[in-house]
């Protein structure tokens, strides 16, 4: 489903090391991003809980990207190794959750890598952008949202 007027919201789980460093790179290099990407900071991919890629979704997202340091390069030895065994499984539960498996997406960017960062995150807004709306959990947050004026 195309929707060319759609603006898709990317939350992007970034390690501090590598990928936001290579994301900071594309910018004071003035490569042209997308503007639809939040980028949230961790310490490393290896601290992403799973329930975070769940609550972006819940709470507006379109589509979520989930980066850090290459194999080997990890800050904490193996925490990216830690973090790609747990998506191994973890996409095995998005259809359970209700999350289409195309709506999360994962990379690995180097510090240097300024131009892959834009090519990645791009990447990413494309494809949402032409999967449209993510709606799966505005239905549900709808049905269970409290009434606006409560009277206590
Ligand atoms: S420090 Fe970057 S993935 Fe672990």
């Amino acid at each position: 489903m195309a929707n060319e007027n759609f603006e898709p919201k990317i939350t992007c789980f970034v390690c501090n090391w590598c990928t936001y460093t290579g994301a900071d790179l594309a910018g004071t290099s003035r490569l042209k991003q997308q503007p639809n990407a939040r980028l949230i900071r961790v310490p490393c991919t290896g601290r992403i809980d799973p329930v975070f890629l769940i609550k972006a979704f819940e709470t507006g997202a379109d589509g979520v990207l989930v980066s850090g340091c290459h194999p080997a390069d990890c800050h904490y030895n193996t925490g990216n190794y830690h973090a790609r065994r747990r998506w191994i499984f973890f996409r095995e539960l998005l259809n359970t959750v209700g999350i289409p498996e195309s709506r999360v997406h994962f990379s690995w960017v180097s510090a240097s890598e300024g131009k892959k960062w834009v090519d990645v995150v791009n990447g990413v807004i494309d494809k949402v952008r032409q999967e449209g709306p993510f709606e799966g959990y505005k239905k549900i947050n709808n049905e269970f949202a409290l009434p606006e004026e409560v009277e206590v």
